[in-house]
């Protein structure tokens, strides 16, 4: 990568308006970047084309869509160039008797939600950001969200991709059906690679039935164990199937029903854990009747927990916000450090309890907020403490969350991916193969950085030697 220092800033301005339009290259990047530049292009051939021109004039380029990534993935540096894919919003097709959606890398969540409904379908993955983070980024971080334990996470929705490569070539493999076998699969290059192997500029997505009636109910229970006992139950149930399974331990939604005026004296929130359940089916009353068999066998098992059914769409709504407004976390500490872990579902219960005393015996006042999609066993932790941590400190909190991690077979990053924060985690604790390969494949696709330099994987020693 050549030097800053000799870029013509002039000239690549010129060159990039000449490629998408005066208008959609911007100075400023936006308050929460370092970028110089902004560039909106409209299309997979003017994503290509900026990214030949910056190849050419040695610049690097940020790719970003509905910013609501936790690990400054998309964050930027002064020279570089962020490439917004907000324009690419269009949903190019539906295929209502394939259950298929072919979409631009620009279309948020919701959009594509609101596109299948009328087809009586879902994209079959939800996530609280549905209403900002973008088909893009959501491929981009492989995300996860409250229907994976059904559906799988972003990888399994995804039957082909188009994408720009960090030359500039356009990697175009739009196949629309489940089954090929034409080699490698190269789309799972992609996906998860956070815009560090290739840009993402459209995506062939499979879609599922919608089911008609949902219910949604919160259980309080006396711990985890009997949490995996309902949604067993939840899982089984004859009226319909289990949509979300949503833990909320105590810390966290007393947190958030706090900050909402939670005020329904029927459901105290003094249990250890809470859970939300959602079920999908045909008819409203029977999927009610199958939430309350579930709870009758559970308050049969466990007298002392309590139990809540929503009676209508805004109580629906209402059990939701209790679940998803995690904004409430970073109001009362502001940037709280925030962390995304897998844990196999049998091994939660002691490594919630080993995540709690260790953390205890760093300070006796840290105490974690946990929250997450228990069905697939992806837990979110929030520290009560204003961010970032100071590096010891941050050491200290990461062994105690990481250390056993890989080998109980979990992840450190369920579905926030690595982005810049996360990077010394996956150095401490992958395995030395898989990293080694992960920069191979980085070398042989992007030997000049040009695409997110600086994100899921470290700038080798010699590359950063060389852009100085
Ligand atoms: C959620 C985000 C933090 O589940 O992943 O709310
Ligand atoms: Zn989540």
């Amino acid at each position: 990568m050549q030097a800053v220092a000799s870029v013509d800033p002039l000239a690549l301005k010129q060159a990039l308006t000449a490629a998408v339009g005066a208008g959609h290259v911007r100075n400023d990047a936006g308050p929460d970047h370092g970028a110089t530049l902004l560039v909106l292009p409209g299309s997979t051939a003017e994503v290509a084309a900026v990214v030949a021109i910056a190849r050419t004039h040695g610049v690097s380029i940020v790719a970003q869509g509905g910013h609501t990534g936790l690990v400054g993935g998309c964050q930027s540096h002064p020279g570089q160039i962020v490439l917004s894919l907000t324009r690419m919003a269009l949903i190019e097709a539906i295929y209502p008797d394939e259950r298929v959606a072919i979409v631009q890398a620009g279309v948020a969540l919701e959009a594509l939600q609101s596109a299948a409904l009328t087809h009586g379908l879902e994209p079959g993955i939800d996530l609280a950001a549905r209403g900002t983070a973008t088909i893009g980024g959501m491929v981009s971080t492989n995300a996860g969200g409250i229907m994976a334990h059904r559906y799988g996470v972003m990888r399994h929705r995804v039957l082909g991709l188009e994408a720009v490569l960090p030359d500039g070539t356009i990697y175009s493999d739009m196949t629309r059906v489940v089954k090929n076998t034409a080699g490698y699969d190269l789309k799972h290059l992609f996906i998860g690679a956070e815009g560090t192997l290739g840009i993402v500029t459209r995506v062939v997505i499979k879609l599922e039935p919608l089911p008609q009636s949902t219910a949604t109910a919160m259980l309080g229970l006396p711990s985890v164990a009997a949490a995996f006992e309902a949604i067993n139950l939840a899982l089984r149930v004859d009226a319909g199937h289990l949509r979300a399974a949503e833990g909320l331990w105590q810390s966290y939604i007393q947190l958030t029903a706090r900050a909402q005026g939670w005020s329904e004296p029927s459901f105290p929130l003094d249990q250890p854990i809470c859970l939300l359940l959602m079920l999908g089916g045909a008819n409203q009353a029977s999927l009610n009747e199958g939430i309350e068999q579930i709870f009758a066998a559970i308050f049969d098992r466990h007298p002392t927990a309590t139990g809540i059914i929503a009676g209508s769409k805004r109580q629906e709504s209402d059990l939701w916000r209790l679940r998803e407004d995690t904004d409430q976390l970073y109001r009362a500490h502001a940037a709280a450090p925030s962390y995304d872990v897998s844990v196999p579902l049998s091994e939660i219960e002691a490594y919630v309890e080993h995540v709690t005393s260790g953390l205890n015996r760093i300070n006796a006042d840290l105490v974690p907020y946990i929250f997450g999609h228990l069905a697939d066993g992806n837990l979110h932790i929030v520290l009560n403490r204003v961010g970032p941590l100071d590096t010891a400190l941050s050491r200290a909190v990461d062994h105690v969350l990481y250390a056993a991690l890989r080998a109980l077979g979990g992840s450190f990053s369920a579905e926030h991916g690595v982005g810049s924060k996360r990077i010394p985690a996956l150095v401490a604790t992958s395995d030395p193969a898989k990293l080694a390969t992960m920069m191979l494949f980085k070398q042989v696709l992007d030997p000049d950085l040009t695409l997110n330099p600086g994100k899921v994987l470290p700038i080798p020693t010699q590359a950063r030697e060389k852009s100085k």
